[in-house]
């Protein structure tokens, strides 16, 4: 296997489980801020990032390479409000969006058709990610400082749910 690809697939587990403890501090937050419904939120969006390192460890050791092991960046955890967890953690997606495209365009460029075709998942993944968090951005700015609003918004999205991809086993 290319060894910059295989590179850039071991960083891509570290970003996971560097998102996965980015969502576990905004969970705090929430969970500090009496967000209950935001809190469960996140922390089953901190489910499927572990979750998404495991698919990419798989990957790897499907392969017959090795994984590595770097040290997980501290995540902020000072936020402003909902809004700005929200807005943080867009940004954050779009980067983990340009991560996977750039594994991609590398695995293509050198014919590695295994790797694009395993990446296609996340390319897929990663639209929706960042649909699902612009579509509560944008109703949070219609919120605004109401309580009820975000009160309401609290409750409707405390109702997500974890469900494993079928093609990902830990
Ligand atoms: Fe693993 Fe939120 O992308």
């Amino acid at each position: 296997m290319d060894n910059n690809v295989l590179k850039m697939l071991q960083d891509q587990v570290n970003q996971e489980i560097y998102s996965a403890y980015l969502y576990m501090s905004m969970s705090s937050w929430f969970s500090d801020n009496s967000y209950q419904g935001f809190e469960k939120w996140m922390r089953v969006q901190v489910q499927e990032e572990l979750a998404h390192a495991a698919y990419f460890m798989n990957y790897i050791q499907d392969r017959n390479q090795s994984l590595t092991f770097e040290a997980i960046a501290k995540p902020n955890s000072e936020w402003k409000n909902p809004l700005n967890i929200f807005e943080v953690s867009y940004t954050h997606e779009c980067g983990i969006t340009k991560s996977i495209t750039d594994i991609f365009v590398a695995s293509r460029n050198i014919g590695d058709i295994k790797s694009e075709t395993f990446l296609q998942w996340f390319i897929s993944e990663q639209i929706e990610e960042e649909k699902t968090v612009s579509d509560i951005i944008g109703r949070l700015k219609i919120a605004g400082d109401s309580s009820n609003a975000l009160l309401m918004l609290d409750k409707e999205y405390g109702t997500k749910i974890f469900t494993m991809a079928a093609n990902i086993t830990f």
